[in-house]
């Protein structure tokens, strides 16, 4: 019933990720996207997906890692772009968090939205205090975002929001949403078309509500869905079913 668009099941923080698998699917959660951010998580990625049903796979290089990006990683994550079961370029785009060098960044998020493109897959986006660069970024690549993506983790206004949204991205809820100071994402939230909203953990990072400060877990993108139902005034299932089909229309290699 539920979806988890973004985990990163290949996280050391998961010792048995077998166990991690059969708990998810009991709390109803059926589909995972295991998200890559260098060239041996996609790796992890696609060996994951091999092994489980429930699993597909994102191949990229996040922001924090755009510095090892180079022209026989970018050859592998194409080999990799056309596997079966992979159904985006993700996670890249901008984090000005942290102290990487911005240049390369931007760099390293232009190149892989033309990968995206080239593959024709949609992208997963992170970004992180870089609402602006990203912006622009996004709008001077114009043509080669036509096949679509989403916002990772969405935290921002509802007037950010808006912005992606005129630009035909969907937008991906977790466990911040349901954070007590978070009126903003909620806002955010409540806005959002439900046929553009998409759920997700980051997990083992961002625990909703009650959970918050512990290792996240795929389950949890249940507490997510039924949190955005609630907000939405709308059934738990029948809203889990439009998430679940909001994701398919955008990975089209979803089954
Ligand atoms: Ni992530």
């Amino acid at each position: 019933m539920y979806i988890d668009t973004h985990c990163h099941l290949d996280d050391e923080k998961f010792s048995d990720v077998k166990e991690e698998v059969n708990k998810y699917l009991a709390a109803g959660v059926d589909t995972v996207i295991n998200a890559g951010y260098n060239l041996a998580s996609s790796e992890n990625g696609k060996k994951l997906s091999e092994k489980f049903t429930s699993v597909y796979f994102a191949v990229g290089f996040h922001p924090s890692d755009s510095a090892y990006y180079d022209d026989i990683a970018e050859k592998r994550l194409i080999e990799l772009a056309a596997e079966k079961k992979c159904v985006a370029i993700g996670e890249i785009g901008l984090d000005y968090h942290w102290d990487y060098d911005k240049t390369i960044q931007k760099e390293i998020f232009e190149r892989q939205l033309y990968l995206a493109y080239k593959a024709g897959l949609p992208f997963c986006i992170h970004s992180r205090e870089a609402t602006k660069d990203t912006l622009d970024i996004l709008k001077s690549n114009k043509k080669y975002i036509e096949r679509g993506g989403v916002m990772h983790c969405f935290s921002g206004s509802k007037e950010t929001c808006a912005e992606y949204l005129d630009l035909g991205l969907y937008i991906a809820f977790g466990g911040v949403v349901t954070f007590k100071n978070s009126v903003n994402v909620k806002e955010a939230a409540a806005f959002t078309p439900t046929d553009r909203i998409l759920t997700e953990t980051d997990s083992p990072y961002m625990s909703p509500e009650p959970k918050r400060g512990r290792v996240n877990s795929p389950e949890n993108v249940a507490i997510v869905c039924d949190y955005l139902s609630a907000l939405k005034n709308a059934d738990k299932t029948d809203f889990a079913e439009q998430v679940k089909n909001n994701a398919k229309r955008l990975f089209v290699k979803l089954k």
